[in-house]
């Protein structure tokens, strides 16, 4: 696919907040979310794993725990999973959204949804996962996180955007950046299966946290670069309705957006 540049038109649907640190990130991140879900208690969200969310997750545990939120109605629906992985296996994304989130509050396990990791038949399980997400009404607000390369749950820079759930062969700098959660990198999953870039445009907003200057590129070519699936974050320029929330140095190579 060619790339194109991108009008300022497109770029003020995209609005950047820029914090001090990690915890601010957090708990503007969590303010948003708890805002869905306050005024759509059946809400469905579109949730994400990686070390960027785990802090907003703990804010959202804060507000339950609080009495501020009720999850009981909600229906979430994770981006991604390794493959092949075991649900039990507490490397998998299953595991860590339980650890990180789900068992904390009071959502129903049966809304809860994450691609299943041991699937025999991938393309079915794929074509289910989007088909449970379409009859839940879509998701109104997808949380992502971003990749050092600029991917966004398990897409790789490739030479076309992915449209829909699929199973991806990870990169050697994901497997590399994935590799401090295993005990060795030989232990990192080769594959994973995930929502392909195509289908994370459809949720209604999005919300993107990042944080360190290890995110820098990967944010301003994703913000400010060409629409191309080499940085397939790029192609948030053309949703309607995305939040970035970064710290100062994810935010250090953006130019227009400081
Ligand atoms: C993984 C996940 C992504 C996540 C990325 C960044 O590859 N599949 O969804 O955004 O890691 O992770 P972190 O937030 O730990 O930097």
């Amino acid at each position: 696919m060619k790339s194109k540049a991108v009008s300022n038109e497109l770029k003020k649907n995209i609005k950047v907040i820029i914090c001090d640190d990690y915890a601010t990130i957090s708990q503007k991140a969590a303010a948003i979310i708890a805002g869905v879900v306050s005024l759509d208690p059946e809400c469905v969200l579109g949730l994400a794993t990686g070390s960027s969310p785990v802090g907003m997750y703990q804010e959202l545990i804060k507000k339950y725990e609080a009495g501020e939120l009720d999850f009981s109605k909600v229906k979430s629906y994770n981006l991604d999973e390794y493959y092949p992985i075991d649900p039990e296996n507490d490397q998998s994304y299953h595991y860590f959204m339980d650890t990180n989130l789900f068992k904390h509050i009071n959502i129903d396990p049966a809304n809860v949804h994450v691609p299943s990791g041991n699937a025999e038949d991938i393309e079915a399980v794929c074509d289910e996962y989007e088909k449970m997400i379409n009859e839940a009404g879509g998701i109104d607000i997808q949380v992502l996180g971003i990749g050092n390369n600029g991917h966004i749950g398990f897409n790789e820079p490739a030479d076309a955007y992915d449209a829909k759930t699929h199973l991806v062969d990870l990169q050697e700098s994901t497997i590399k950046a994935n590799a401090r959660f295993f005990e060795k990198e030989e232990d990192v999953p080769r594959q994973a299966i995930s929502m392909g870039v195509g289908y994370i445009l459809n949720a209604r907003r999005i919300l993107l946290v990042a944080n360190g200057a290890g995110k820098a590129y990967a944010i301003s070519a994703a913000l400010e670069g060409p629409i191309t699936p080499q940085v397939p974050a790029s192609a948030l320029q053309l949703h309607p309705d995305v939040t970035v929330i970064v710290d100062k140095e994810a935010a250090s190579l953006l130019k227009e957006f400081c």
